[in-house]
């Protein structure tokens, strides 16, 4: 059996061109991110994260009206169905936070008045409604988790205050919702991702919206992918204190371990993000009078360079943001979700405008044609 060769395998499809896009644009040499055109640092600086989900879906930023118009839609779907709770009220309380998003989500996919529908203006509907609920899905469930009732969110807060609100039971200082706010702006999207790239695969054979997205969830559970940021954080709390990082960091070295937090299959210089993220850490790090996760980060990013020229990734500096906001660590993976929802969709939707069913070739290297034997003779 002859097989024409086929093109070299790229391991892990690196620097494959998979897609032609409009949403994203990552320059991996120089450390630029853009959405939509706009500069990264821009949006971080100047921008909320609804006028990011307004920008990624409709490739505009939003007028004050269609800024509006997008939070009162937000707003009337953060309340979740009955269902949905009552799913969480039945789920073990042990259970991964990003195994109950996945499964939650994939139930809203049964009862979404939409769920059959596969119009460009249903699957907006959707992404709308889906950006609204999952941080309502996570506040919910560690609320059950903890024994105590789901806080229903307060129309007159922002998307970013309303998840740390119905999170916490109280509303947050202001350093810690803009904090909040440009954290998941610096995550809404990148380009075709793992996880973008999985949500795409599966709209590329025309299934559902809430079927794609499950897909994208649990492509980030993945400790490569959106999980590091949690690994980051156990990482930083064994180390404990600043003065026991060299050697920790040179131990995982030794031990040829990943260092969670840094390298990027893109970015061959400091991803843009970090910096932001880096500063966000320091400020809340300041306020809450607890500088050492942040010195103990400086300082595995110091070794990190030093020994291995390794940069930080979105997810370092992410880990002690979210820790000084006094969030639980396993949340900090679904709140990447809770950010990425608005770039999943963004590409899910321009799939489904310009669809051609993904299906790439594997370079067979098995057995060639094998005569069969009978079971009474094996
Ligand atoms: C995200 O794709 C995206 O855009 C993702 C993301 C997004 O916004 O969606 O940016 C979010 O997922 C960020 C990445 C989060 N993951 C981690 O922090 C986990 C640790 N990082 C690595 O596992 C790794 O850097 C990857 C998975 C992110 C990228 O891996 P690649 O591109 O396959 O690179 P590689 O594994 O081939 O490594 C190249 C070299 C190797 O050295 P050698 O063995 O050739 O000597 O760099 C080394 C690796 O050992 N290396 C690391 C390292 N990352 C790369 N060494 C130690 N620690 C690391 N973290």
């Amino acid at each position: 059996m002859t097989q024409e060769p086929r093109s070299q395998v790229l391991a892990g499809l690196e620097g494959v061109v998979a897609a032609t896009s409009t949403i994203c644009f990552i320059d991996g040499k120089e450390g630029r991110l853009l959405y939509r055109g706009y500069d990264i640092a821009d949006l971080a600086e100047k921008a909320t994260f609804e006028e990011v989900c307004y920008l990624l879906w409709y490739g505009e930023l939003p007028t004050g009206s269609q800024l509006q118009a997008l939070r009162e839609q937000l707003n009337a779907s953060r309340a979740l169905p009955e269902e949905i709770l009552t799913l969480l009220r039945l789920f073990p309380k042990e259970a991964a936070p990003m195994d109950i998003l996945r499964t939650a989500v994939s139930a809203l996919g049964v009862i979404d008045p939409q769920a059959s529908e596969n119009s460009a203006e249903a699957n907006l509907n959707k992404a709308i409604r889906l950006t609204a609920q999952i941080p309502a899905i996570i506040a919910a469930f560690d609320r059950i988790r903890r024994g105590e009732e789901p806080i229903p969110p307060k129309e007159e807060l922002a998307h970013a205050a309303n998840f740390l609100y119905m999170l916490k039971g109280k509303e947050s200082d202001p350093l810690s919702a803009r904090a909040f706010d440009v954290a998941l702006i610096l995550h809404a999207d990148h380009e075709l991702n793992a996880s973008t790239f999985s949500g795409r695969v599966t709209a590329s054979t025309l299934s559902d919206m809430h079927s794609a997205v499950t897909s994208a969830i649990g492509t980030l559970k993945g400790p490569l992918h959106g999980g590091a940021n949690e690994q980051v954080m156990k990482m930083l709390l064994e180390i404990a204190t600043p003065e026991r990082t060299e050697a920790y960091v040179m131990g995982m070295l030794a031990q040829k371990r990943r260092i969670p937090g840094f390298g990027h299959r893109v970015y061959r210089t400091e991803d843009p993000r970090a910096k932001f993220l880096r500063r966000l850490s320091r400020d809340l790090g300041e306020q809450a009078g607890e500088l050492k996760w942040w010195e103990i980060t400086r300082k595995v990013e110091e070794i990190a360079f030093r020994e291995k020229g390794l940069y930080p990734n979105v997810d370092l500096y992410s880990a002690s943001t979210y820790f000084y906001m006094g969030i639980p660590m396993d949340l900090f993976t679904p709140i990447f979700a809770i950010s990425r929802i608005s770039g999943w969709t963004a590409h899910i939707l321009e799939q489904y405008a310009d669809n051609r069913l993904i299906r790439p070739l594997s370079e067979y290297v098995g057995p060639t044609r094998r005569e069969f034997i009978p079971l009474e003779q094996r």
